[in-house]
């Protein structure tokens, strides 16, 4: 079955436990789940419980897709996303993608845990995402190209809104809060990068790096997708501090911005 098979599929599964088109599909990253507790449910659904979804694997993913309303506006939030260092396949990461995609949903919002190249931030910093430095991401759109998902050729002159960056720019004023915007670098781990690979990454200008969010954006701007994401400095990348990273640490500081953040994607989605 194609890619557009299986994600008009699942579609048709999802539609039958909401009758509206969500404002925004948002995706929470590593130790950002606790936005979900702000959405009032319509339907929550297990991965595993959708036929043809692949299933979160990673501590701190909890591997639900809930629907309802946050900040007044219908959205679809996945609690867990696939990376791609979970072994699955370009097709497996951006699935959900299509399926928000075919849904008619307007805007991606992808959110990440990330680690700081640039040495001014400091963990606990959100940073909007203003571009992406996706060298080091394998092609998602390599194959045949689907002209019912996209065109074969996209632009990804203007990956990240510039519209959504002016709204979540915007919401950082009303509630208050300092946020940075920069140059978010795509390593596909599992294992954090090495001090020589973050000095490169910050010659070639990124501000934070992470595992994640490169191959999704991609597959959503080629399908007409609005895209926004937000990433969580959880800690300082490789070499900048003389201690070893670990997951336990980026999961720790989801938990210190928890409140700061989910009251920032709050804010943003009742801006839409
Ligand atoms: N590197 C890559 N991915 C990450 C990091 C990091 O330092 N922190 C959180 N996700």
């Amino acid at each position: 079955m194609s890619l557009f098979e299986k994600a008009i599929r699942i579609k048709e599964i999802l539609e039958k436990r909401i009758d509206y088109i969500p404002d925004a599909a948002i995706v929470l990253g590593s130790g950002l789940g606790a936005f979900s507790n702000e959405i009032q449910v319509d339907a929550e659904i297990d991965y595993k419980d959708i036929e043809g979804f692949p299933v979160s694997t990673v501590k701190g993913h909890a591997g639900k897709l809930i629907f309802g309303t946050a900040g007044g506006k219908k959205i679809a939030a996945m609690s867990g996303r696939f990376h791609l260092y979970e072994g699955y396949s370009p097709e497996e990461v951006t699935l959900p993608v299509r399926v928000f995609q075919l849904m008619g949903i307007p805007n991606y919002i992808v959110t990440n845990a990330s680690g700081a190249v640039n040495t001014s931030y400091k963990p606990g910093d959100l940073m909007i995402i203003e571009d992406h430095i996706g060298f080091f991401c394998p092609s998602v759109l390599a194959g045949e190209n689907d002209e019912r998902l996209g065109i074969r050729f996209p632009s990804m002159s203007e990956v990240y809104s510039k519209e959504l960056i002016h709204i979540a720019e915007k919401a950082a004023e009303n509630i208050d809060i300092k946020v940075k915007k920069g140059i978010y670098c795509y390593c596909k781990g599992p294992m954090f990068e090495t001090p020589a690979e973050i000095r490169a990454a910050r010659i070639l200008g990124a501000d934070a790096v992470g595992m994640s969010t490169v191959p999704e954006v991609i597959s959503a701007v080629h399908g007409n997708m609005r895209v926004l994401g937000i990433s969580c400095i959880t800690n300082m990348a490789a070499g900048i501090l003389d201690q070893p990273l670990t997951h336990a640490e980026v999961m720790e500081t989801g938990k210190m911005v928890e409140e700061k953040f989910s009251a920032f994607m709050k804010e943003i989605v009742s801006l839409l």
